[in-house]
């Protein structure tokens, strides 16, 4: 069997254990184990000078080689053109946008310098995987230096619209270089549809059901969606609902209901709206007065990026003045916090939760959107509220799919939502309990790994 390469930004390390690991961390280690081979990609360090010679971890599950960037990398690379660039082009924000020549010469760089410690890691017949837009010229510096191997490539957040990509200066060769491997995988098909949408319409190519065909090459494109680990979420959700932290959540509620949102703090999660719709609910429907309290959990992402600088002052100032304007002596309701916690706590709450926030103005998938779900009582499920624009709400159309522009709609959900009858709660949640097992993180990863398996191995792969 072939060795796994993989490659991404972010690298978990096995020291990551149990439950600080993601769901993606835990199955590309599984596949690691199972195939043998590496994980590939950024320390999480910077240094003045970094080195070229990767710092190699190596387990009986396979190896983990990374290094370090330097602070101009850092800063054109990683603050620059993966965050200031192509995360809100990505995300359908244009006028957040920071394009600077000299970031993408930086994003080009450290492409080049890690493909080149990378290339003689690799074996002839290794698998090489490579996550996310942060490494989308990977294949080609590759394959300049003579690798000959499938290369397949996986986008965890959206494709955007040609007359959105096409903002980006230096677009087509961004295309060009996602054609240089032998199989893409979007979250959904409607970024497929982006994607060929692109490769017909600007790039001169052709596109038929599963392929594209564009500057001399011919490869696989698919919608791979991402899922979690159902089965281990749920169980940990029962054993987490009986867990001090849970328990203590539930006292300092006072028997009031708890509305529960988990995200990044990030411009694309549409946290202003979300806030401002709460208010809204407040204000049309004081029957929720006292009786209902919103917790918003948003760790503090990327905050060398001015833009999630100026987000968090925004949050700051909205949950200020809901609590202001709405707060009795002894109910907030807002709770605000800029805090992580481990994946089990985060399950427990999910549980106790009547209602589960995911609205996002645009999201390749959202997976805090399948573990609310995975996380309910069968017997008494919540309710899911869903953004139309995150790549989940193609598969959980049990929850209520709200467009997060609508601060009224939103606002109307939460209503809907906070009174739903418990026959429509059970068979909305176990439509979407299905659909979450069914499309697990195992399936995920093995029906992308078959598919870069069955992709045509570079010597055939020249455009008919
Ligand atoms: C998203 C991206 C990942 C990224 C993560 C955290 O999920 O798709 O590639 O690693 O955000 O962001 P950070 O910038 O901290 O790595």
């Amino acid at each position: 069997m072939a060795r796994l390469v993989i490659v991404s930004n972010r690298v978990a390390l096995p020291r990551e254990r149990g439950a600080r690991a993601g769901g993606l961390a835990v199955a590309l280690r599984e596949a690691l184990a199972k195939h043998g081979g590496l994980w590939f990609g950024w320390s999480g360090e910077t240094s003045a000078e970094a080195s070229d010679t990767p710092r190699v971890l190596r387990t009986p599950q396979g190896a983990y080689a990374t290094l370090d960037l330097s602070e101009a990398e850092h800063a054109g690379f990683y603050v620059g053109f993966a965050n200031s660039t192509l995360w809100p082009l990505f995300h359908y924000r244009l006028g957040l946008i920071d394009f600077r020549r000299a970031a993408f010469e930086a994003y080009l760089g450290v492409n080049r310098r890690f493909a080149a410690a990378l290339a003689p890691m690799v074996e002839p017949d290794d698998l090489v995987w490579v996550h996310d837009y942060h490494f989308i010229p990977m294949a080609t510096k590759l394959r300049k230096l003579g690798l000959r191997n499938r290369i397949g490539f996986f986008l965890h957040i959206p494709f955007p619209a040609k007359e959105v990509l096409t903002a980006l200066p230096g677009h087509e060769r961004l295309v060009a270089d996602l054609c240089a491997y032998d199989l893409v995988g979007f979250q959904t098909q409607g970024d497929v549809e982006a994607f060929q949408g692109y490769i017909a319409s600007e790039a001169g190519g052709r596109v038929g059901d599963g392929w594209v065909e564009a500057f001399g090459r011919r490869l696989r494109v698919g919608a791979f969606p991402i899922g979690i680990d159902a089965e281990a979420f749920a169980e940990a959700a029962v054993k987490a609902a009986a867990s001090e932290e849970t328990q203590r959540l539930k006292d300092s509620l006072a028997g009031r209901r708890l509305m529960i949102g988990v995200d990044r703090l990030d411009h694309s999660k549409g946290l202003p709206k979300r806030f401002e719709a709460f208010q809204e609910l407040l204000g049309t429907h004081p029957e929720h007065r006292g009786k209902v309290t919103f917790m918003q959990i948003a760790p503090i992402s990327r905050g060398e990026v001015a833009q999630y600088r100026t987000l968090r002052r925004e949050l700051e100032g909205l949950a200020g003045r809901i609590n202001g304007k709405y707060a009795e002596f002894d109910w907030a309701p807002v709770r605000y916090l800029n805090r992580a916690f481990v994946r089990t706590t985060l399950a427990g709450f999910y549980r106790f939760a009547c209602v589960g926030l995911v609205t996002p103005l645009r999201d390749g998938m959202n997976l805090v959107a399948k573990e609310y779900v995975a996380a309910q009582d069968p017997a008494d499920p919540g309710v899911l509220i869903l953004s139309r624009f995150a790549g989940a709400a193609r598969e959980l159309d049990g929850a209520l799919i709200v467009n997060p522009f609508d601060i009224d709609q939103l606002a109307a959900a939460m209503h809907r939502a906070l009174r739903m009858p418990l026959d429509e709660r059970r068979a909305r949640w176990s439509g979407m309990m299905d659909i979450v097992r069914r499309h697990d993180i195992t399936h995920w990863r093995e029906t992308f790994m078959a598919a870069l398996i069955a992709a045509p191995p570079v010597s055939s792969a020249a455009a008919a």
